[in-house]
C-alpha cells in the first residue's frame, strides 16, 4: 500500500510503497478515505520525547485519524462488518502504524459508525477534534445543562467542534476566542466571538461579568494562565496544549474510545454538530497540508483525500 511515513525523526515526510497491514483478532481493517490533519501528525514527525513514551517503528506511518470502508474484520470482533462505513481515532500503545495510508488496521474499541449525512473529507476530519472536545468538556470540565463556557482557538479544529459539543452539552453561552477574520464563522457555531491579544481578559469579563463555568484552552502558555482569572466561584480550567503544560488546569489528553467518538458522531447525525473542512489535499501532498496546520491559522479541519 501507499503511506506517508517518515524514517527517522526530523523526517522528511515521504509517500512510499509500504507491507498492508496485518489484522489481528480485535482489529478492523479500514480502507481508507480520508484523514484529518492534526497539529500532532507534524509534531511527531520531530520526535519530541516519543521514545520515552512509546515503542517507535520505522518507517513511522504519521497520523490518528480515519475515515473509510471496513475491508476486513479480526476473528473477535462482533460490532462491524464489511462494507461498513466508520470512522476512528486511533492511538495504540506504540507509534508507527498511523492512519495517513491507503490501508489501516485499527483496534475495534476505537471504531465508531460514520454519520450518513456528511461526506468522506468531513468525516475523516471529525475523531480527534470530537474525541478532545468531548472528552475536555464533559469528562474533564463536567460542562452541563446553563453553564457558560470559554474556548480559546475557537475557530480551530477542535474548538469548532468544541463550540457545538458545549453547546449540545447544554451549555447556556459559549464565548471563543479567535481574530477578527474568524468573528463570522463562530457566530454561525453559535459562539460570541472575542479577539484574543492585550485586553482579553477585560473583554471576556465584559461580557461575562460574573465568570464563567468552564474554560478549554487550546492555546497554552499565557493564555491559560490568565484563563484563571476569566472564572467564577467553582469555575475549571482545562489544558489541552499538552506541551506547554506546566501543572496548572486540568489536563486534557483525549483518549481513543470509539464509544465516545459515536456520541459526537450522533450528535453530528442529529444536526446538532457541522464538521467544518477549510481544505483537503492528496494524501502523496501531506507535507503541504502540514506546513499549512504550522502556520497556526486554519478554520475548522485540513484533510488528506485517498484517491
Ligand atoms: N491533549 C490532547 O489530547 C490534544 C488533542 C487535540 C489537540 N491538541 C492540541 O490542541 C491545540 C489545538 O488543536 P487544533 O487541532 O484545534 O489546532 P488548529 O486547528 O491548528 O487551530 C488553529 C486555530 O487556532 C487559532 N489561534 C491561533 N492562535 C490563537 C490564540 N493565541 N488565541 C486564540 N486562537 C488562536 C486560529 O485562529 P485565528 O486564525 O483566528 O488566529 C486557528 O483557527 C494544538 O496545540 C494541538 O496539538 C491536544
Amino acid at each position: 500500500m501507499k503511506a506517508i511515513a517518515i524514517q527517522q525523526w526530523g523526517g522528511p515526510v515521504e509517500y512510499l510503497d509500504l507491507p498492508d497491514p496485518k489484522v489481528s483478532p480485535d482489529q478492523v481493517l479500514i480502507r481508507v478515505r480520508s484523514i484529518g490533519v492534526n497539529p500532532a501528525d507534524w509534531k511527531v514527525v520531530e520526535g519530541g520525547g516519543m521514545d520515552e513514551w512509546f515503542e517507535v517503528h520505522f518507517p513511522l506511518i504519521l497520523g490518528y485519524d480515519v475515515a473509510g470502508v471496513v475491508e476486513r474484520v479480526g476473528p473477535a470482533v462482533t460490532q462491524f462488518a464489511p462494507g461498513d462505513e466508520v470512522i476512528a481515532g486511533v492511538r495504540e500503545d506504540h507509534i508507527g502504524r498511523g492512519t495517513y495510508a491507503e490501508l489501516a488496521s485499527v483496534p475495534v474499541r476505537m471504531v465508531a459508525r460514520k454519520p450518513s449525512n456528511i461526506s468522506w473529507a468531513q468525516a475523516g476530519a471529525l475523531p480527534t477534534a470530537a474525541l478532545t472536545a468531548y472528552q475536555g468538556l464533559h469528562r474533564v470540565l463536567g460542562v452541563g445543562a446553563g453553564d457558560v463556557v470559554v474556548i480559546h482557538a475557537a475557530a480551530g479544529g477542535v474548538g469548532s467542534t468544541a463550540v457545538q459539543v458545549a453547546l449540545a452539552l447544554g451549555a447556556s453561552r459559549v464565548i471563543g476566542t479567535a481574530s477578527e477574520a474568524n468573528h463570522d464563522y463562530l457566530h454561525s457555531l453559535g459562539a460570541e466571538p472575542v479577539t484574543y491579544g492585550e485586553g482579553l481578559v477585560e473583554r471576556i469579563r465584559e461580557l461575562v461579568p460574573e465568570g464563567a463555568d468552564a474554560v478549554l484552552d487550546l492555546v497554552g502558555g499565557e493564555t491559560l494562565d490568565l484563563s484563571f482569572q476569566l472564572i467564577g466561584d467553582g469555575g475549571r480550567v482545562a489544558a489541552v496544549v499538552m506541551e506547554k503544560y506546566a501543572g496548572n488546569g486540568l489536563p486534557v489528553f483525549s483518549t481513543p474510545d470509539g464509544g465516545d467518538l459515536q456520541i459526537v458522531a450522533d450528535m453530528v447525525q442529529a444536526g446538532q454538530v457541522q464538521v467544518n473542512v477549510s481544505k483537503t489535499y492528496a494524501l502523496q501532498d501531506a507535507a503541504r497540508a502540514h506546513a499549512e496546520s504550522q502556520a497556526g491559522h486554519v478554520r475548522g479541519k485540513l484533510v488528506l483525500e485517498v484517491a
